[in-house]
């Protein structure tokens, strides 16, 4: 594994940072400020062909690696998270499992979807199941070779602006037996039964809408199920597996937001003058900037390794540890190098008039949204230790959960 970038890759890095550097940067403030989602980005990223990198080329898309995509991630948070995740999700997560796992027809949908702009929303967490998400109670119960779909889901992102959607669902046969866990692709504007809900308030990364998004009786037609490869009792594993490369996404979102905040430090330090000197010459401010440069290195490289694992683990996405480890390092990094860089302007990094407020802001999330700090220490030690989760050691999955549910059920009738 080397860690090395090719002529072509920092050729990439370079053509984002031109673009991070003028219309994302000088849009970033307002689009913070006016919690609009940033169109004029979305159709210059959409023209530097930055979305829809990781599509093969027999798809029409370039064919790019997750860490290429990655590249192009970090330049963009470093000057606007929403941005960023906006790359992250117009080239992993819902795509990727579309492309790895979808029917051709499946395939050719969503890549000219992400390649015209669109940024597919993945719908996951309930709001009764976020951490515990294979407890989700959103059914989608088949009907002639179809199925509907009944539900809520809440905190999606890009809801109301996404068109392509995968919706995790506990599938039911005719019968009513339940079969596990599957993927459900729609198109908002097209799919009778998805509903947009409320938008949650939030405290970051405010140009692009987290929402509900409500299945009443949509109609699912059999050629927009994504069948995961295991089928559908194993279809949440396979549909995490997937996830794991909007993990390692999320983090280099969170690298980006930092090392944002980072050069933001770096130049000011140089320029401001206290006692007759510049604040970078003391020595208190210097272990800082160094210990950022530290962290952000450290973060950096261990993203770049969970991205260079897909393909070299008997899996198409990251490795599941990696990603892990890798959104969890970076996230936690990310607070506290957003609070010293704003610890470095004064004042003035209170002030929302500088981007420090909005970084630090924007970087609050990652510890908490695509699994939680705490949930992915716990899928590490169950890798590095070998056993199910605590939660899951006693057999209690989705399906056991389900079948003591029914029981208890039949007995009370
Ligand atoms: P809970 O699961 O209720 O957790 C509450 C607290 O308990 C947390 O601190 C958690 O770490 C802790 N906890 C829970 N279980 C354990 C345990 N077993 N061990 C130790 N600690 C535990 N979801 C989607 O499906 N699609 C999206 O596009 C999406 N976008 C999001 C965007 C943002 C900005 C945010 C904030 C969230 C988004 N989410 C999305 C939802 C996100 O994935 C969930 O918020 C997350 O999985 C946690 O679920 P929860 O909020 O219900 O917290
Ligand atoms: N990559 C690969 N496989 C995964 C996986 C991942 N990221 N997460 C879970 N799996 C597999 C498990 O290994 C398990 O397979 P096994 O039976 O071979 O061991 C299977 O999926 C079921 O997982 P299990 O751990 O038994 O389910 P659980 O309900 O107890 O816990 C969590 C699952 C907590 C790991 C999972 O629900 C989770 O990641 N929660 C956070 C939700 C999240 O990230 N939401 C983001 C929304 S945008």
């Amino acid at each position: 594994m080397s860690f090395d970038l090719t002529t072509d890759q920092l050729d990439l890095r370079a053509r984002a940072r031109d673009l991070a550097s003028t219309l994302v940067a000088d849009n970033a403030a307002e689009v913070d400020r006016t919690e609009q989602y940033p169109w004029d980005n979305v159709k210059a990223l959409t023209d530097a062909g930055f979305m829809g990198m990781t599509v093969p080329k027999e798809l029409g898309g370039p064919g790019r690696s997750f860490l290429e995509a990655n590249l192009v991630v970090e330049e963009m948070a470093s000057y606007c998270g929403p941005t960023g995740r906006i790359v992250v999700e117009g080239n992993m997560g819902a795509i990727s499992a579309i492309i790895h796992y979808g029917t051709k027809s499946q395939q050719r949908l969503a890549a000219d979807l992400v390649l015209a702009g669109d940024k597919p929303a993945i719908c996951i967490t309930e709001p009764d199941a976020g951490s515990a998400a294979s407890l989700m109670t959103t059914r989608a119960d088949k009907r002639g070779d179809g199925y509907i779909v009944n539900g809520k889901k809440h905190w999606i992102t890009g809801g109301g602006v996404s068109r392509l959607h995968l919706i995790f669902a506990r599938v039911f046969d005719e019968d009513g037996s339940e079969l596990g866990i599957g993927g459900f692709l729609a198109i908002r504007g097209e799919a009778k039964g998805l509903r947009i809900g409320p938008r949650e308030p939030t405290m970051g990364l405010r140009g692009i809408p987290e929402t509900e998004v409500i299945f009443e009786d949509l109609e699912i037609p059999a050629d927009m199920v994504l069948m995961p490869p295991s089928g559908f009792k194993r279809g949440f594993a396979d549909l995490m597996n997937a996830y794991n490369s909007q993990r390692v996404g999320a983090g280099t979102v969170a690298l980006g937001l930092a090392a944002g905040a980072y050069r933001n430090a770096l130049a000011f330090a140089k320029q401001r003058e206290q006692f007759g000197r510049p604040i970078a010459e003391f020595q208190g401010l210097q272990w800082m900037l160094a210990d950022m440069s530290v962290q952000l290195e450290a973060a950096r490289a261990l993203l770049h390794k969970a991205a260079l694992s897909a393909g070299h683990n008997g899996s198409p996405f990251p490795d599941a540890t990696l990603a892990a480890q890798g959104k969890i390092f970076t996230s936690e990094m990310a607070l506290k190098v957003t609070t010293d860089a704003l610890q470095v302007f004064g004042a003035r990094g209170y002030s929302r008039n500088y981007p420090m407020e909005r970084l630090a802001r924007d970087a609050r999330m990652f510890t908490i949204g695509g699994g939680t700090a705490q949930i992915l220490r716990t899928v590490v030690a169950s890798r590095i230790l070998e056993q199910k989760l605590p939660q899951t050691r006693d057999g209690f999955s989705h399906l056991a959960a389900q079948a003591e549910r029914d029981a208890r059920l039949e007995a009370a009738e």
